[in-house]
């Protein structure tokens, strides 16, 4: 199959993909935080191919897109009483509602939960998308599973070339990192993974959230995963990848006396040195620029074929935490913690 980049901003080229998903066709479309792989998210088999073509466990669900808050009520059991307070103020937006779901939503969609992830998002794009093909439309990151999310149409067609018969192209993704995953299902509401709504914005619209549970490896030592996506190997280089926690200055001298001409590194602006293989992505206090570059840059990185890869990790407060959290789930269990004291 021919793979086919197309202007998002152009009607005609939205109409083409809304028929394909019509059709229980794959189109990836562009969010305000990644490139999603969209299929109709009533249509199970549509659904299944998702599943195939990024190499997805069966376990791990999906998010289900809408265009409008009337087509929320189809999918769920019930609408939680804080459903509104939260879509009013966050959607459309990268914040992600877990409800329980309704008898609507095939099991596939869910990977079995009784309980359904729901989001509007607010890129344009998406948004006319939706709207066109007038239906609630399943959407994971447009990546092979395990790889660094998409956050160009050229990201999505290096890794989908050939599977997929459309990209719409609606240039770099704004916010960078996927969605905040907060479910609303049980008594208090749980934010499964951060992003950009950050804790201490939903503590203070909410007054009691439990972020307990997300650690680089989100929910895996509990019994039985909530999120089930964040036990996994995520967002991964192809060389293995160490995470370096601690104060900046600290971390850039770590990371320099390891260099050589393996290796590479994802370095703040501000705490660099002179190499071939550096990456930098954005000063190590502006959060949001970390965010809007860490997958490219990690794309980037790929490209030297370097066979070991060291990165910065920003500090854990607000949007930083959101981005420490990617960094370190690439990394998986090679994380270095530098202390203050020493
Ligand atoms: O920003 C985003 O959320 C992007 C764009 C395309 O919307 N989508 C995205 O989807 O990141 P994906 O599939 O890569 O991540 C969805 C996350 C996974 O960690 C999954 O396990 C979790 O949401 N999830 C989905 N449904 C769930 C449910 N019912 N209960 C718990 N976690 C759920
Ligand atoms: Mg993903």
């Amino acid at each position: 199959m021919e793979t086919i980049i197309l202007d998002a901003g152009n009607k005609e080229n939205i109409e083409l993909c809304a028929g394909v998903l019509r059709d229980g066709g794959l189109v990836a479309f562009p969010t305000e935080t990644v490139y999603g792989l969209g299929a109709n998210a009533l249509d199970e088999k549509a659904v299944a191919g998702i599943f195939s073509i990024k190499g997805r466990q069966v376990d791990n669900p999906l998010i289900v897109h809408i265009s409008s808050l009337d087509d929320v009520d189809p999918l769920v059991d019930f609408v939680p009483d804080i459903f509104e307070t939260l879509a009013k103020r966050y959607w459309p937006g990268s914040l992600t509602l877990i409800m329980r779901k309704s008898r609507m939503i095939p099991d596939n969609v869910t990977a079995g939960l009784d309980t359904v992830a729901i989001r509007m998002p607010e890129h344009p794009a998406a948004l006319e998308l939706i709207r066109t093909f007038s239906g609630p439309v399943a959407a994971p990151s447009a990546n092979p599973s395990g790889r660094p999310s998409p956050t160009k149409a050229s990201h999505v067609f290096d890794d989908l070339e050939g599977k997929i018969p459309y990209i719409l192209d609606g240039g770099a993704c704004e916010l960078g990192i996927e969605s905040t995953v907060l479910d609303i299902s049980g008594d208090i509401p749980r934010i499964l993974r951060p992003g950009f709504v950050s804790y201490d914005e939903l503590k203070e619209v909410l007054g009691v959230v439990d972020a307990a549970g997300v650690d680089f490896r989100g929910e895996q030592s509990l019994e039985k995963p909530m999120s089930p996506g964040m036990k996994y190997r995520h967002y991964a280089p192809k060389a293995p990848l160490t995470a370096v926690c601690g104060a900046p200055g600290k971390t850039a001298s770590y990371i320099e006396a390891r260099m050589n001409d393996d290796t590479a590194a994802l370095l703040f602006d501000d705490q660099t040195f002179s190499h071939p293989n550096v990456v930098l992505f954005g000063a190590s206090d502006d959060y949001a620029t970390q965010a809007s570059l860490l997958f490219d840059a990690l794309r980037k990185i790929d490209s030297f074929g370097v066979s070991t890869i060291y990165a910065q990790v920003p500090s854990e407060e607000g949007l930083g935490s959101a981005v420490a959290n990617r960094i370190k789930k690439a990394a998986g269990d090679n994380i270095v913690v530098l202390s203050d004291l020493i």
